[in-house]
């Protein structure tokens, strides 16, 4: 699945084989919470790759030296609310200075248009470089509907990061807004008719916080 120039799905045997036991029904809440942290923590180091490095002089206990440290645009990463909560402690590790945003949306179940209900951003979100969290990305009606949400804070640097995706999903996010790169961890075959990836995983909010 790629047949867009801006999306990467992840072949790395960890995040498959984790994903693996996230398909599994009978994985409960606590087990579930955890590896959608691992997955979320091995894709943030692949999807934080190009960040760029300056050279910055310091003295070890032997000598000066010039080494190299992370510079350029600072990151905001911004969770999908509820589920995109379950991937941010993993990210957050990599880079704990991050700045921490959250878009709260959830999908009319007649409809399955997102309905926004919370948005809160770091100020100077149009300066930073933004990492969006969610690991449903189903209809992509949420995910579209979140990358509004920032865009229209003036930020036009943002990368989506999801565990699961649908093709139907990824359609409308790479036409809809073609310069974010989409980062999943695997492509499933299609929705059902409650707009449900199959055979995916289920509902990620509820199997994440037991309110199945
Ligand atoms: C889930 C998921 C995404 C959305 C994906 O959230 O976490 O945000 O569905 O579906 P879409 O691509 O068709 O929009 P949900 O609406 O179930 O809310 P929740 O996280 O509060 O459970
Ligand atoms: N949201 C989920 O949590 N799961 C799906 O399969 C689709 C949308």
């Amino acid at each position: 699945m790629n047949t867009y120039e801006n999306v990467t799905v992840f072949d790395h045997p960890l995040i498959t084989h984790k994903l693996s036991i996230l398909r599994d029904e009978n994985t409960g809440s606590k087990q579930f919470r955890e590896l959608v942290n691992e997955i979320a923590m091995l894709m943030g180091y692949e999807v934080m790759r190009d960040l760029p490095l300056e050279d910055v002089e310091i003295k070890t206990p032997i000598t000066t030296a010039t080494v190299k440290m992370l510079t350029g645009k600072k990151l905001a990463l911004v969770p999908i609310l509820r589920a995109g909560l379950g991937m941010l402690d993993g990210v957050l590790s990599l880079v704990p200075s991050a700045k921490i945003g959250h878009i709260g949306l959830y999908r009319d179940h007649e409809t399955l248009e997102p309905r926004e209900y919370y948005c809160k951003l770091p100020e100077d979100i149009a300066q930073r470089q933004v990492i969006l969290l969610d690991p449903m990305l189903a209809t992509g009606g949420s995910g579209c509907a979140a990358i509004d949400f920032i865009k229209a804070r003036g930020c036009h640097n943002i990368k989506f990061v999801s565990i699961l995706a649908a093709p139907e999903g990824i359609e409308r996010m790479a036409k809809t807004h073609p310069d974010v790169h989409i980062y999943t961890g695997g492509v499933d075959e299609k929705l059902n008719e409650k707009g449900y990836i199959v055979p995916g995983l289920g509902d990620a909010g509820d199997r994440l916080f037991g309110t199945l």
